[in-house]
């Protein structure tokens, strides 16, 4: 089938603002996903067209972009969902380097200011650290995130105040809050607890929905809201 696919192009050495482009595209709706029709506009129509990708398969987290208006990965995304009109633009809420391409060091900072790593300065053991099933599962579904940005850019809060640190840093503080081997929760807590941390969440729920490895996003940041509380108490 065709499909008219409509993308946001910007190119700062040439355009003033952002502008919609339309592309009328050969697509499998079966097989193809919405990558396949940004390589095709690439590959046959114009090479300037810019937008990251690696895995294509839902891993690596690098092409979340806003199609038809959701957050979502354009390597996942199938076109036999989307009809024959299909928008593409970049995500909002961060700065637009090019066409599809943002700018991400300032999630990236407010990912790295919650120590998103292992803490604990005991001696290493003479084996692994060791940690029962259900310890494990405790914090199982935020090992899932694979960086993508389509929750914190989908969240209101954070266009309201780009300081909020944002549903994937406190995803990815839960991961290790919640860790019977860590030992920076406190710290974590501390970060969390501040005046761009936790309690900018509305439970609005846009990331959850955004999420495209079905983290249960909001309920990760009311954990943690509560281990702040509880801490205090
Ligand atoms: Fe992407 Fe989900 Fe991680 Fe957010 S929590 S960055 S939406 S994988
Ligand atoms: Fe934003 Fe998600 Fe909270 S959309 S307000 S971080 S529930
Ligand atoms: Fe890797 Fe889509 S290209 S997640």
């Amino acid at each position: 089938m065709q499909v008219e696919l409509r993308i946001l192009r910007y190119d700062p050495e040439r355009d003033a603002k952002p502008h919609w482009e339309s592309y009328d595209v050969d697509a499998d709706p079966k097989m193809d996903r919405v990558l396949d029709l940004l390589h095709r506009v690439k590959y046959n129509v114009d090479g300037s067209l810019t937008f990251r990708r690696s895995c294509a398969h839902g891993i690596c987290g690098s092409d979340a972009v806003l199609i038809n208006g959701r957050n979502r990965l354009a390597c996942k995304e199938r076109v036999e969902k989307l009809g024959r009109r299909i928008t593409v633009a970049p995500l909002p809420g961060l700065p637009v380097v090019k066409d599809l391409v943002v700018d991400m060091d300032g999630f990236f900072d407010s990912y790295r200011s919650v120590m998103p790593f292992l803490v604990n300065d005991r001696p290493a053991p003479e084996r692994e650290r060791r940690q029962s099933p259900e310890e494990r599962a405790r914090y199982d579904d935020t090992t899932k995130c694979i960086l993508c940005a389509a929750c914190t850019s989908s969240c209101p809060s954070f266009w309201a105040k780009e300081a909020y640190v944002g549903p994937a840093a406190i995803v990815n503080a839960h991961r290790f809050i919640f860790d019977s081997r860590d030992e920076g929760e406190e710290e974590r807590l501390e970060i969390l607890a501040g005046d761009d941390g936790v309690w900018r969440c509305r439970t609005i729920f846009n990331c959850t929905d955004a999420c495209p490895r079905g983290i249960h996003i909001t309920q990760a940041i009311l954990e943690v809201s509560s281990a702040i509380v509880e801490r205090r108490t």
